[in-house]
Order: structure tokens, then sequence, then C-alpha cells
């Protein structure tokens, strides 16, 4: 799969305050990024270098292959579609008045700006003064905005900010819908669960520095679940695996914290010990569960 991102050891510092440092962005063509982190974890910082909007302190940044540079800043900058913080749009104009600027801005046919107005589904409320829209009207025609250049890479910072459970599934539904249709997406959040079944690839940023980078599923290998027993003897087979930490937990034996090699040890080992084994399974974990795994119990 290509990279349409990369950064090489990017870094942000602040006066004496370093807000980026070492930053190796991999954004694979076509896949929903999620960028997450807490609060002040350098998300926005990382986006707006991304987009020129900010001066790197040191490092590169790649798109599509070219080194963002003030030579190739323009033409890369065109491929790009972007929504940083407060939506663009100006209040007072109706929600196609502020599409037409950007289709005059950008020089764009009006099948380009149809096309960004249905995707977000805005085409009924295009006579609505923006004022007068919901946050998620708003956060819509930001992404419409961004869209209708067409973009090669769309950078969404937050877009389900303030937005409530309906939007936030719209948004997610949305997402995964211009991934589907060939855009890459890379979208940040500062709730880990808002976006991660959205997002193929996560990139988990705390401190300025990324702790995890990879498909969810490599996030997830990493992970130490809890393992689950279900026998006729709990009682037992809890005594038997006492040295695993295991504990009877109603009708199962709960191990907690158990990599692969070490679930096959144990269940070889009550099977040697002739405890009847119903069922093994490892307890699903969310996404939080595997962050508090990931810091040593810290969390982000
Ligand atoms: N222009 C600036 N001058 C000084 N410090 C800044 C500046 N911009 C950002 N920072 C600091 O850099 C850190 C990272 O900020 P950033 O906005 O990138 O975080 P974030 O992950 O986007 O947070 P949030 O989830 O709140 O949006 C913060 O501590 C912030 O105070
Ligand atoms: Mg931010």
């Amino acid at each position: 799969m290509s990279e349409l991102i990369t950064t090489h050891s990017l870094g942000k510092t602040y006066g004496s305050r370093t807000v980026v440092q070492n930053l190796d962005l991999r954004v694979p063509e076509g896949c929903v990024y999620g960028f997450l982190g807490p609060n002040g974890s350098g998300k926005s910082t990382t986006m707006k270098m991304l987009l020129s909007l900010v001066r790197p302190t040191s490092g590169e940044v790649h798109i599509m292959g070219r080194r963002m540079q003030r030579s190739t800043r323009r033409d890369l900058l065109g491929e790009i579609g972007s929504l940083i913080e407060a939506p663009p749009a100006y209040a007072h104009l109706t929600g196609r008045e502020n599409m037409r600027l950007v289709q005059r801005l950008l020089d764009l046919g009006n099948g380009q700006v149809n096309r960004a107005v249905q995707i977000v589904r805005l085409q009924n409320h295009l006579d609505k003064r923006v004022l007068d829209y919901s946050l998620g009207m708003k956060q819509r025609l930001g992404i419409a905005m961004a869209l209708a250049r067409e973009p090669r890479l769309l950078i969404l910072d937050e877009p389900t900010n303030g937005l409530d459970p309906a939007g936030i599934e719209e948004m997610r539904h949305l997402l995964t819908q211009l991934a589907d249709g060939g855009t890459t997406v890379m979208v940040s959040s500062h709730l880990l669960g808002e976006i991660d079944r959205t997002a193929t690839v996560l990139g988990i940023l705390s401190n300025g520095h990324m702790l995890f980078q990879g498909t969810r599923e490599q996030l997830f290998d990493r992970s130490v679940p809890d393992v689950l027993i279900d026998t006729p003897a709990p009682e037992r087979a809890a005594a038997l695996a006492a040295r695993w930490s295991a504990n009877r937990d109603g009708d199962r034996v709960r191990i907690p914290g158990l990599d692969h090699a070490t679930t096959a040890q144990v269940v070889a080992h009550l099977v040697n010990e002739r405890v009847a084994i119903h069922g093994v399974r490892r307890e699903e974990q969310s996404l939080e569960d595997v962050f508090m795994d990931l810091t040593g119990g810290r969390g982000l």
C-alpha cells in the first residue's frame, strides 16, 4: 500500500516547550486514519504542519511522495481539503453563498460543488443562513467546502467535536463513505471511542510523541486481555492456575493479562490435570482498555 503522508522526525517547539517531537507519520492511501490523543497532545499542531499553516521546528513532511516546501506547496495543497478547528463558513451568508465563494476562489465547476453538497447531504438546507445551522450542519458544510475541489486527501481536525450521538454516527458514516470512494481521510479526535471503529489505521499521540501507529488489529494484538475459561470445575481450575493469578468468576475462571503463549501454557496445564475445559476466550477489550495496557495503566 502506498503512503499519502509520511513525516520524518517532525517536531515543533514553542519557546522552550516541545509540543510535537520526532513524529514519523505513515498514512496509507485510501484509509481513514484516526489521529487520537488527549487535549494538548499536539494533534492540531501536527495537522497544521502538514498543511503548512505552522512551520515545523524540525523534520520533513512528504505528501504523495513529494516533500512539502516552498516550490511544491501550492501543488500539494491543491490536492488537500481540510477542516481545522472551527468550520470556515461565513455565518451571515447562506450555505449556497458559502459554496459559491469556494467555487469562485478555486474555479470549480457546478458539478463539483453539487457533488460535495450531496455527499454531506446539505442539498435541502442550502438557502438557510449558516448562523441558523445546527453544529452538525456547520461541520458538514465545512466538509463540503473542503471536498468541492475533489481532494485526494482530506484532513479533518475533530469534526465530531460538539456533535450529538446521531451527528457523530452520521460523521462516521460519511468518513467511511469518502474512504470507500478513494479519498484518504485523516481525522483527529481527543475521544478514543469516537472514531475508533471508523478508522482502519490509528496513530495515537501522547504528549507530542507517537505512542502507537498501525492497524486496529495490530493495536489489539499488542494488548494483553483477560482470558476466560469455561469449565464445570471453576474452583479447582482456579486453584491449579493460581500461579497465573487465576480467579473464579462465577461458572468460569478469569486470568488477567495473558499473552498467547501463556494462555497455551495454562490450558495445557489444566488439561494435563484433567480439568474439563468447555471454552477458552479472550475478554473483548475496548480501545480504552488497550490504551491502559499500552501506557502501563496510566492512561494517556
Ligand atoms: N501558537 C502556540 N504557542 C504556544 N503554544 C502552543 C501554540 N499552539 C499550541 N500550543 C501548545 O501546544 C500543545 C499542543 O496543542 P495542540 O493544539 O496541537 O493540541 P491538540 O492535541 O490539538 O489538543 P486539543 O484536543 O485540545 O485540540 C498545547 O500544550 C498547546 O498549548
Ligand atoms: Mg486540537
